[in-house]
C-alpha cells in the first residue's frame, strides 16, 4: 500500500485486528498464523455469498500492509448482534429471533460450487481430532450416510459475526464458509453460542445457554425443518469440533457431545 495511509484501531477479532481506512472503509489484517487459503476463502465465499442474494459485506480487494495480510471490507456503521444486545439486553430475545430468520433464509439459497465441501471437513477433523476410537469410527460411518448438500454454509454464524446496518443485518466473517447441508451449519450456530469463545461466568453461561435455546425455536420455526435434521448432525459436529475448540465449559461440551451422541444411536 502508498504511504501515507493512516489508520484508526477499530477493533480484534479472534483471527484479526480491523482498522477503519476512512469513513467508507476498514481493512482487516490478520493475525501470522492464518493461512493464505483461509484468507482466500474468506474473500471469495463474501463475494460469492453477495452474488446469491445474501446479506453478506464482500470483500472489496486484499492487500499488505507491513507484513500482515489483510482484506479490505465497506465499512458497516452499526454494531455487533453481541453489542446490540449488551445496549438493549431486554431485547436480545427478538435479536436471537432476527438472527434465526436471517440464517434460516439464507439457508434457502439454491446450492452452489467452487468451494470445499463441508463433509470433507468433518470428516478430516473427526480423524485427526482427540476422542475415543469406538466413537470416531461410528462418527465417521455415519457421516457417510449424511446428505451432502450444496448450500453455501457460513460455518461461523455467531454474534459478532452479524452486524446490524441501519435496519438490516449484515453477515461478515466468511472464512470458515463449505458447501453443505444447511442443518450441520445451523448445529454449529447452537454450539458456537452455548460453548464458544466468550465469557463463561454462571449468569452469562445461564443467557448463553437460554440464548442457545431462543435462537433454536425459532430456527425451526423459520425455516420448517424437523429437529430430527439437527439431532442427526449435533453428535458429529460436535466430535470435529474437538480437534480446533478452546476448553471453554469443557464438561458441559462433553456432556452435551456425550448426549447428542447417545440420541443419534452413536453410543452401541
Ligand atoms: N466491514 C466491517 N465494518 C465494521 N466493522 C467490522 C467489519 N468487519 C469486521 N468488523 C468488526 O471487527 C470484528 C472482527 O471482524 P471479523 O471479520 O469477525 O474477524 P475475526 O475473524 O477476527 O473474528 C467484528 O466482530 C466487527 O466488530
Ligand atoms: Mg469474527
Amino acid at each position: 500500500m502508498g504511504e501515507g495511509i493512516s489508520l484508526h484501531f477499530v477493533t480484534r477479532g479472534a483471527s484479526s485486528s480491523v482498522y477503519a481506512i476512512d469513513e467508507r472503509e476498514v481493512v482487516k489484517l490478520f493475525r501470522p498464523a492464518v493461512s493464505g487459503e483461509m484468507i482466500e476463502r474468506e474473500a471469495w465465499a463474501s463475494r460469492r455469498a453477495v452474488e446469491l442474494g445474501m446479506p453478506a459485506v464482500a470483500s472489496l480487494r486484499a492487500v499488505t500492509m507491513e507484513d500482515a495480510r489483510g482484506l479490505v471490507y465497506p465499512c458497516v456503521k452499526g454494531r455487533t448482534l453481541l453489542a446490540a444486545m449488551r445496549k438493549r439486553p431486554w431485547l436480545s430475545g427478538r435479536i436471537m429471533d432476527s438472527m434465526a430468520r436471517l440464517q434460516a433464509r439464507m439457508h434457502e439459497t439454491p446450492a452452489t460450487s467452487g468451494l470445499r465441501y463441508l463433509k470433507d471437513v468433518l470428516r478430516t477433523d473427526i480423524i485427526y481430532g482427540p476422542g475415543g476410537s469406538a466413537l470416531k469410527v461410528a462418527a465417521l460411518e455415519r457421516l457417510e450416510d449424511m446428505p451432502e448438500g450444496g448450500q453455501l454454509l457460513h460455518g461461523d454464524f455467531h454474534i459478532e459475526n452479524v452486524m446490524v446496518d441501519g435496519d438490516d443485518l449484515k453477515v461478515i466473517d466468511w472464512s470458515k464458509a463449505a458447501l453443505g447441508d444447511p442443518a450441520a451449519d445451523a448445529v454449529r450456530t447452537e454450539m458456537l453460542m452455548r460453548f464458544g469463545d466468550g465469557p463463561e461466568d454462571p449468569l452469562t453461561v445461564l443467557s448463553r445457554d437460554w440464548a442457545a435455546r431462543r435462537w433454536r425455536a425459532s430456527y425451526l420455526r423459520a425455516s420448517g425443518m424437523d429437529r430430527e435434521r439437527l439431532d442427526a448432525w449435533r453428535p458429529l459436529v460436535a466430535l470435529a469440533w474437538l480437534r480446533s475448540r478452546k476448553p471453554i465449559r469443557q464438561r458441559a461440551f462433553e456432556h452435551y457431545m456425550k448426549d447428542a451422541a447417545g440420541k443419534a444411536g452413536l453410543l452401541r
